[in-house]
Order: structure tokens, then sequence, then C-alpha cells
């Protein structure tokens, strides 16, 4: 990589530690970081000119979203190999929203609906489904099985009250990518049990090795028809601040009942961070998440490699996403106690893994997108730090 394009992920602490936005501040200056799934590294220069130039331009009126969607749209063809038009598209402020609207669509109210996910999984999706009022009922990921997708436990978890099965694909928190095998199985479950499907891609370009990112709504067309995929730009292009995703689907009467649900209540997302999706769906920044997926390799590799070196410490190696769910284990002490431990002493925020459910206790969740000189930093704050609860 050459190093003008290796400056845009590398940055010294104390230059980071200067930034806005609640990452760096949330925990006070001298802490490192590594709780928000929200990267450090630099956004693409052709990202940052565009934004500028629409302020010039006065793109600060309502708009239409009719090209920026044809352009999504063109994406999920050739990418997500799914068949949408553009007016089979939603622009979103982000994937959360589409989490509560996917709910409102899913359930009837009239009591008892259960909606199936992941144990562990990204606690937001346990937030829409109490918003609405409705049973979680959880698909457990064992460690000791590799976080393996395991279609009877899924079975288990599925009654006759279940509407709707979320999908986190590649996984936040394990970082495991879904096997087209594991999909095929889930989608036939969920056809088989009439269920409503939605799937978060949000980390799609983040993965590694020889893993394949595969939209379940690209399997065929039973499951297209029951799921509605979101997307978004906040991990790749590391612009979490513009909010703004996609959802689509290849249902037209889903689309139409999530537009009249939503209608007066999402008003997509500012011109601004529109102009930005443009400008990433125009392909001039691909080079940019080339290079960052080439960056993240050497910290995924750096970051296990130094949580081996520390006793008590089992890493998981992700398949995807930049970040690491580590089992930590000190006497008697719970992931909060260990986290509040972190924080106080090694001065390293870091997230509860009971946070993603009650397969996450033991674990705690580190974000390693950000530079090698910070990781090496925080590394070994963490390991001094925990060597003393050895000794
Ligand atoms: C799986 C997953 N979905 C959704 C989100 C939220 O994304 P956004 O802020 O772009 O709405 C995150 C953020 O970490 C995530 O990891």
């Amino acid at each position: 990589m050459d190093n003008s394009i290796r400056s845009l992920f590398e940055f010294g602490l104390d230059e980071l530690a200067k930034r806005n936005g609640m990452k760096w501040s949330k925990y006070g200056r001298d802490v490192i970081p590594m709780w928000v799934a929200d990267s450090d590294f630099g956004v693409a220069k052709e990202i940052k000119d565009s934004i500028i130039e629409a302020v010039r331009g006065e793109d600060l009126h309502y708009d239409d979203s009719s090209s920026l969607c044809e352009m999504i749209a063109d994406k999920i063809r050739r990418i997500n190999r799914i068949p949408v038009n553009g007016e089979d598209v939603l622009v979103t402020q982000g994937v959360i929203p589409p989490m509560w609207l996917a709910c409102r669509y899913a359930f009837d109210r009239r009591g008892g609906d259960e909606a199936v996910m992941t144990d562990p999984m990204y606690y937001p999706f346990f937030t829409a489904t109490e918003t609405a009022g409705v049973k979680k009922m959880f698909w457990p990921l064992m460690e000791e099985d590799g976080y393996r997708f395991d279609i009877e436990a899924l079975k288990e978890a599925i009654t006759p009250m279940t509407r709707l099965m979320f999908v986190c694909n590649p996984h936040n928190p394990t970082g495991r990518v879904m096997t087209r095998e594991e999909l095929s199985a889930v989608a036939d479950l969920a056809v088989d049990h009439d269920l409503v499907v939605m799937s978060d891609e949000l980390w799609e370009d983040i993965v590694f090795d020889d893993k394949e990112h595969v939209s379940i709504a690209s399997l065929n067309s039973d499951i297209s028809e029951r799921t509605l995929t979101v997307w978004g730009f906040s991990k790749s292009y590391n612009i979490a601040g513009l909010q703004i995703g996609y959802a689509a689907t290849t249902n037209k009467e889903m689309l139409k009942e999530l537009k009249r649900l939503s209608n007066g209540i999402f008003r997509e997302t500012t011109t601004l961070s529109k102009t930005a999706a443009k400008t990433i769906l125009s392909g001039k920044v691909d080079y940019y998440l080339k290079a960052e997926l080439e960056y993240l390799r050497e910290t995924r590799e750096y970051a296990v490699k130094r949580l081996r070196e520390i006793e008590g410490v089992k890493p998981n190696v992700p398949e995807g996403t930049y970040l690491l769910f580590p089992r930590v284990s000190r006497y008697k002490m719970k992931s909060n106690a260990i986290v509040k431990f972190l924080l106080e002493d090694a001065k390293v925020s870091v997230i509860d893994g009971s946070e993603f459910g009650s397969n996450g206790e033991g674990h705690v969740r580190i974000n390693v997108g950000t530079s090698l000189n910070v990781l090496e930093e925080a590394f070994n704050r963490i390991q001094k730090s925990l060597n003393k609860q050895l000794h």
C-alpha cells in the first residue's frame, strides 16, 4: 500500500484524542476508546470534496432521491444479486431505523407475537423488539462451536407465534460471515414458517480470507419476497456521522406498506449524506475500501496475536467486521466488572459482552478499527492491567 493511502489509516494517539464525536469524548480524553463500532480511519478525499462542493452549490434544499435510488438498485443487482429497481429502494437514516420499521411491518399487535434473533447479537435488535412490545426468542450461537449457525437450535427457537427473524450477516459481535449453506437452511425455515426476515448486511464489505458475503435474499424468490435487506456506508467508508443507509425488497406490497408506515416519521437523510453516497456508488473510492481491508487484515492479525499473549484471554478470529469478541477469564469476575476494571485501571474502554445476550457473558467486545500504534498502546495497557488480576 503506498504511503499516501496508508496515511489515511494511521493517526497518532494525541491527534485522535482531540477528535470530535462520542467515541473519543465519552470516557475522557485519556481513555483509548475501543467500545463503539466506529473506526478512527480518515475519510476519503473524494467524499469530503463532494460534500464541500454540494454545500457551495447550495444543495441544501428538499430533494428528490430517485437518481440515488437508481444507483443503489444498480449496486444491489450487481453486488448482492437481488433483482430490485430504484422504486424498490428506501433511503434511510442508517440501519437502525429499518429495524424498527421491520417490527412495525411484521407484528400484528394482537399480542403474543415473537421475533427470533441470535444470542449473542448486536443489541439494538433487542431494543427494536422490546419497543415493539414483542417477545425475543433466542437462537444460541456457541463459542465452543465456532459460532456456527446451528439450524437445529434455530428450529427450537421458532414457535407458531414467531413473525419476524432478524439476520445479522456479517455478524456483530462474533465476526462470523454466514456460509451459503447456513443461509439456505435459514431461508428454508423462514419460508416454511411464513416469517418476515430483516437482514442487516451493514458489514458486507469487511470480510477476510476466502470468505464471501452472500445476501440471503439472493438465494431464491421465495425468500426474497419475505425479506427486507438493509445496508449502509458507515462501516466501510467511516462516515457513521452522516447517518445514511438503504433498504430494499423485491416484494412490492411490502415496500408499499413500509412507505405507508414510515410516512411522516422517516425523512430519509440529508442532501449532504446522499451526495457522499453517490460519490461512493460512482466507484471513485473503491481504492479506499481495498486499502482499508488490507489495513484491517493487519490490525486483526496484530490484535489476535496480542490477545493470545495475555493469560486467561481467548480471542476469536473474526471472519468479518473489525470487532473482536474474546473470552476474558479473571477469577470470578463477570464481564461487566472486567470492563469497569479496564476502564479505571488500563484507561481502555470496551463493551461488556453480556450486553449482546447471555451467551456474551465472559466476553468483551473490542473495536480494532484503529491505527496499529494505537492498538499497540491499548494492548500494552490491557495486558499490564489484566496481569495485575492474576497475582
Ligand atoms: C450490525 C450493525 N447494524 C447496524 C449498526 C448501526 O449502523 P448505522 O449507525 O449505520 O445505523 C451497526 C453499528 O455498529 C451494526 O454493527
